[in-house]
């Protein structure tokens, strides 16, 4: 009998297991598997004395576990796995693009960045490149559903300004922490030390190409999967000079809106500042990803 009753206590506390992942990797509370599970709860509850469960009841028991136990791989089979975290959507569908919540309060870059700016920033302008690439990939759809292509060019430049403006951003918050700064450490200090000559070197580089960047637009460090090395570059506006075909490592929003509100016309202080607020940590885990790219190189 104590056998049985080791056995029910095992499987509660695998369902309080189970129920603390599902709540950490943030499952909808309608989705199917969260009511298999409470199906199981109640099960379990049911039964006042384990040490009365005959047989029969136990094997029922078992059945149910490995039901449940089947439909718990199934289902996470099919979520597309990134890493080691379990993707809810493994794409965005046709204007759907969402604000990504911001990883920390919009005082934590204080007093590098103000609590106005992040939340303007964020609320305001990112919201508009969400609204204005979901328009453009929606109107674009449209396009093709009629065969009706005659603003094409529009939609298209649509397409690349609210797009690049959602991605970058979405990228800038995370390359950003409350006490960032310092240095990179691993492969992406190897790699900044090989192309630059010294992690100072590309300090200055990068400092000065975003200090140089015509009218509004980003700084950026790129990894080149074709060249297989690192690069910084201007980016005007958000698409202008871009280089296709590179992947953002670390980049810094030098418009206006970015900044203004706290350092008036003073870009070079802002990017002087805002060299205390990266977190190199995400750099390295973009870099990482990144430069597991490989083309054939010409
Ligand atoms: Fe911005």
């Amino acid at each position: 009998m104590e056998r049985f009753q080791n056995y029910i206590k095992e499987v509660i506390d695998w369902n309080d297991h189970i129920k603390t992942f599902l709540n950490s990797e943030n499952i909808d509370r309608n989705d199917d598997i969260w009511g298999k599970l409470n199906q199981l709860t109640d099960v379990i509850e049911g039964i006042s004395n384990p040490a009365e469960l005959n047989q029969e009841q136990l094997l029922n028991l078992q059945q149910q576990v490995d039901h449940l136990h089947e439909d718990l791989e199934s289902y996470f089979t099919k979520r597309q796995q990134i890493g080691s975290i379990y993707m809810n959507e493994p794409f965005v569908n046709i204007g759907e693009h969402k604000l990504p919540p911001l990883p920390y309060s919009y005082e934590a870059l204080e007093p590098y960045i103000s609590r106005e700016i992040m939340r303007l920033h964020h609320t305001k302008h990112h919201q508009s490149y969400v609204d204005g690439l979901n328009k453009a990939e929606k109107n674009l759809k449209e396009a093709r559903t009629k065969g009706d292509f005659s603003l094409v060019k529009h939609w298209s430049r649509e397409l690349a300004f609210h797009g690049s403006g959602h991605y970058l951003h979405t990228i800038f918050w995370d390359i950003m922490k409350p006490k960032g700064g310092g240095k990179p450490s691993g492969a992406l200090l190897q790699e900044i030390n090989k192309y630059f000559g010294s992690f100072d070197a590309f300090k200055k580089h990068f400092t000065e190409a975003a200090k140089a960047v015509e009218g509004v637009g980003w700084a950026l460090l790129v990894w080149s999967p074709r060249a297989r090395h690192l690069e910084i570059l201007q980016s005007e506006r958000h698409m202008l000079l871009t280089q296709w075909d590179t992947i953002p490592i670390l980049v810094l929003d030098v418009w206006e809106h970015a900044y203004y509100l706290q350092y008036k016309n003073d870009r070079a202080e802002y990017v002087n500042n805002w060299w205390n607020i990266v977190n190199w940590r995400a750099v390295e885990e973009r870099f990482d990803k990144a430069s597991q790219l490989k083309w054939k190189p010409f």
